[in-house]
């Protein structure tokens, strides 16, 4: 088989830019391991930035989104019992964030691409990068006990964090940079309306608690925890006990409790490898990079890459300029590692950090205390927020 480009991961990285390039009239093929309802049934991402969901308008994929997406204008903080919020429309000049699950964007992606006949293998096993150094690349995978081969000019993994593309690169080329949080996140889905109508990330001395949602009936929610915590010894009870007491007395009174569908724990972690290209093989999203969740910045994140890369691949086939593809790996990085400073600080100033000093607390509460006073703090959390631009 021969295809322009083959795409490792059908997630969002691999579906947002299977649509780009099919746009551009660029043959893609997309090798996934799993199957579909595997795929869109991981309950992950909840809020898009502007950037986001103007490419699921620019694709033709926001029927839905237009109808069921719940834009929010402002966020919330609370800390020692106090809560305030921060009205990012108004800071940022009209930009707002939309609340809508990474499992509907799969969903509208999916079909969107059976209908175009874009092509996605699913259940593809053993996938393996050959020759990305020289001038015809291929893959090689399992499907139905035969084994496959795939040409291609140029592969893309869209592969995640635990993907195969990122070890094609040989290390002397290749440099990470990684920090792991001593915690993770407990989340939880339920079938309860919202305690509010717009999220509140709360700091409390037990550790950092938010309140999410998926639509006006269904919330979700998350607890710092322990990496070693078990969810077994998490009853829903003792969840929406903890639950409660991080958001506080005002973040918490209308707060409806229900049994939770799906319970789960996210270790949390920064992660950026350097390039994003080798030879024929270019990275996006997940394999790419990672950032914790708390600027919810993941899928936003692999959009992004994958608008640049998109670009680069139609400047080439269409105009034949290489440049686009020369520079994206510079380029996109540039946003990566502002989102993923973002993310290191709000998670730094948001959870509890075993083994610091009384003075770190001291300095997470004077820096919210910070944000609730100044315009200036505030702008800086709203634009951050909602979404930097690709420059
Ligand atoms: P993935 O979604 O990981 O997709 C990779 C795909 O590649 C998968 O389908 C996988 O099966 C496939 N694959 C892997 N290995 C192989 C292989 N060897 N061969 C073939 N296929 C393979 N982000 C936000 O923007 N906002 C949020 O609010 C947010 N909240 C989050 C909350 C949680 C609890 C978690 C865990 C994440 C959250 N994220 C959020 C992050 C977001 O979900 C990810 O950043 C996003 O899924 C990345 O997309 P991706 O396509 O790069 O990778
Ligand atoms: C979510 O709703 O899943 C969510 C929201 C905001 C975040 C992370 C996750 O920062």
């Amino acid at each position: 088989m021969r295809t322009q480009i083959a795409i490792i991961g059908a997630g969002p990285a691999g579906l947002f830019l299977g649509h780009l390039l099919h746009k551009a009239g660029i043959e893609v093929t997309i090798l996934e391991r799993k199957d579909r309802a595997y795929v869109e049934g991981r309950v992950r991402a909840g809020v898009l930035e502007q950037g986001t969901t103007n490419l699921m308008k620019q694709l033709g994929v926001d029927a839905r989104l237009k109808k069921e997406g719940l834009v929010h204008t402002s966020t919330n903080l609370a800390y020692d019992g106090e809560i305030f919020r921060i009205n990012m429309a108004e800071l940022t000049g009209g930009s707002t964030v939309t609340v809508y699950g990474q499992q509907e964007v799969m969903r509208d992606l999916f079909d969107a691409a059976a209908e175009r006949g874009i092509k996605i293998i699913f259940d593809a096993g053993d996938v393996t990068l050959h020759e990305i150094e020289s001038d015809h690349p291929f893959v090689t995978y399992k499907k139905d006990e035969s084994e496959e081969r795939l040409d291609c000019d140029y592969i893309v993994g869209c592969d995640g964090y635990h993907g195969v593309s990122r070890g094609a690169i040989p290390a002397s080329a290749y440099t990470a940079f990684e920090r792991v949080y001593p915690f993770g996140w407990l989340g939880i889905l339920a079938d309860v309306p919202p305690v509010n109508h717009e999220l509140i990330y709360a700091n409390h001395a037990n550790g950092f608690a938010l309140a999410s949602m998926r639509s006006p009936t269904r919330s979700r929610y998350y607890i710092q925890c322990s990496v070693d915590e078990k969810i077994e010894d998490w009853p829903d009870e003792r969840f929406w006990d903890e639950v409660c007491l991080r958001l506080g007395p005002e973040g918490s009174h209308n707060l409806v409790r229900g049994p939770s569908f799906e319970k789960t724990i996210a270790p949390l972690r920064s992660f950026v490898g350097e390039p994003m290209r080798f030879g024929r093989l270019f990275l996006a999203g997940d394999a790419a990079h990672i950032v914790p969740p708390t600027g919810a910045k993941g899928l936003n994140l692999a959009v992004s890459d994958v608008t640049i890369l998109g670009e680069a691949f139609a400047e080439f086939y269409n105009l034949g300029s290489p440049k686009g593809l020369e520079g994206y790996s510079a380029r996109a990085l540039k946003r990566v590692w502002k989102a993923e400073r973002f993310s290191w600080w709000f998670t730094s100033i948001m959870h509890r950090f075993p083994n610091t000093e009384a003075f770190d607390r001291k300095m997470q509460i004077a820096e919210l205390s910070y944000l609730k006073t100044s315009r200036a703090a505030q702008t800086t959390l709203a634009e951050n927020y909602v979404g930097l631009p690709i420059e």
